[in-house]
């Protein structure tokens, strides 16, 4: 079964054209890899209406069963896609963030910083990453092997929970 996603990258350096937006291509690349069908992309400024009229939008309107943040995660005062994301969530999934950061503690401590939240507005499913594409790839890595599953269940189109999941080696 084949998915759709939208790619929303948070940053007011990219935003205001200072610095190139790596992470929002290194996502797209990485979920079109994994059978996405990209249907949206966005470049943010790191201003929580903004971000949640966006969020709100797209799920809808669009409504992709993916939506993927990335930036905007940390610990700096702009760093407000975590509040965006939950003002717009109906139900918060906290095992992808908590997945995310397991994953990556592997990787690095400071994966601890990431704030990232994961929750579903009506059909879809938002999830943030943090900002850098190394960040964002390690994160998005860490969650693919379970989304596919995750997404046929809220499309209310998903086949037996007790099937074996491939399990991710993390080295
Ligand atoms: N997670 C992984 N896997 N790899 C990383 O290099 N960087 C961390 C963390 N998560 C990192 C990571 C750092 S340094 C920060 S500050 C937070 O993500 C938040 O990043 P953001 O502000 O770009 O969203």
């Amino acid at each position: 079964m084949s998915f759709t996603a939208a790619v929303v990258t948070v940053s007011d350096r990219s935003f205001q054209g200072i610095r190139p937006d790596q992470g929002g291509p290194v996502v797209e690349a990485l979920l079109k890899e994994a059978g996405f069908t990209i249907v949206a992309t966005a470049l943010l400024p790191d201003d929580q209406p903004q971000i949640e009229q966006c969020l709100r939008q797209l799920c809808d309107t669009t409504a992709p069963q993916l939506i993927v943040t990335t930036g905007g995660t940390g610990f700096s005062p702009r760093d407000v896609t975590p509040e965006a994301t939950l003002a717009v969530c109906q139900r918060l999934t906290p095992g992808i963030p908590e997945a995310m950061r397991y994953a990556s503690m592997q990787i690095t401590p400071r994966a601890m910083l990431s704030r990232a939240q994961a929750g579903i507005r009506g059909k879809s499913l938002i999830v943030n990453l943090p900002g850098s594409p190394k960040a964002a790839q390690e994160n998005l890595q860490a969650i693919l092997p379970a989304l596919p599953h995750g997404l046929e269940i809220l499309m209310g189109t998903a086949g037996d929970c007790g099937a074996p999941a491939s399990v991710p080696s993390h080295g």
